[in-house]
C-alpha cells in the first residue's frame, strides 16, 4: 500500500519524505486555506514546492465546478509539474472532466466520493485514483472503511484499473483498517503515519537492550 501525506504543510511534507517511506501529497483548498496559500500564483508555487520535495504523486484540486472551468484549471495544473495529479471532485460537470483529462493523458484523482456508485462513475471515466472520504463517512456513523473495501471488491471484480486512495483517514486505526480492506493508497495526517510506529513492547525491549549493553560495557 502506498502512502501519501494529506496536508500541505512543506515542513510536514519534509518529516515524512525524510522517514523514507512517503509515496505522494494530497491537497485540498482547505488544506491549502490552512498553511494561508493565497492567491492562484501562490498557490502555483506552493504545488511546485512540495513537488520538488516529494518524489511522488501530488493531488492539487480544481476550484471550478462547471466542466469548462475544471477543463481550464486542470490542464494549467497539470502543466505545472509532471508530478501533478488533477483532484476533481465526484460531481457530473467533475465526471464529465475526468473523462476529458484520461483521454488526454492527464492523471486524476475523484474526490468527495461518498457510496460505491460514485466510485463506478469515477471509474468508468478513467480517474487514475478514487478518493473515499473513511472519517467523513464515520462522523454520521457510516461505514468509511467498509465503502473502501466495497469499492476494492468492485474494482477487482469488473477488473478496472482506477486505484482506490482512502482519504479522510484520521489516526492510526484507520490505516490498519484500510491496508486490511486492500486500497492501493491511505493519504493520511502525518501523526497518523508516525502513529504505526508506536508500541509499548518496541520501547520496553529496546530501554532492555540498552541497559543490558551498559551491564556490560559500561
Ligand atoms: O483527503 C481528504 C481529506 O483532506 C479530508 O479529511 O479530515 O477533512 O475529513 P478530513
Amino acid at each position: 500500500m502506498k502512502f501519501f501525506i494529506d496536508t500541505a504543510n512543506l515542513e510536514q511534507i519534509r518529516e515524512a519524505y525524510d522517514l523514507g517511506v512517503l509515496d505522494g501529497v494530497t491537497t485540498n483548498p482547505s488544506l491549502m486555506a490552512k498553511e494561508g496559500i493565497k492567491g492562484v500564483q501562490n498557490q502555483h508555487d506552493h504545488y511546485i514546492k512540495i513537488c520538488e520535495i516529494v518524489n511522488g504523486d501530488v493531488s492539487a484540486e480544481v476550484i471550478a465546478t462547471d466542466y469548462e472551468g475544471m477543463i481550464r484549471e486542470g490542464e494549467v495544473l497539470a502543466g505545472l509539474n509532471p508530478h501533478i495529479v488533477v483532484k476533481v471532485p465526484c460531481i457530473a460537470d467533475g465526471i464529465k472532466a475526468i473523462k476529458f483529462f484520461s483521454e488526454k493523458g492527464i492523471r486524476t484523482n475523484c474526490t468527495l466520493v461518498f457510496s460505491i456508485g460514485q466510485a463506478l462513475l469515477a471509474a468508468k471515466a478513467g480517474a487514475t485514483y478514487v478518493s473515499p472520504f473513511v472519517g467523513r463517512l464515520d462522523d454520521i456513523c457510516e461505514d468509511g472503511v467498509g465503502l473502501v473495501a466495497d469499492i476494492v471488491r468492485m474494482y477487482h471484480f469488473y477488473d478496472y484499473k482506477t486505484q482506490v486512495l482512502a482519504a479522510s483517514i484520521r489516526n492510526t486505526k484507520h490505516i490498519v483498517e484500510c491496508l486490511e480492506a486492500g486500497a492501493d493508497v491511505a493519504t493520511c495526517p502525518l501523526s497518523a503515519i508516525k502513529g504505526l510506529l508506536d508500541h509499548p513492547l518496541t520501547d520496553a525491549g529496546l530501554k532492555k537492550f540498552l541497559e543490558d549493553y551498559k551491564k556490560v560495557n559500561g
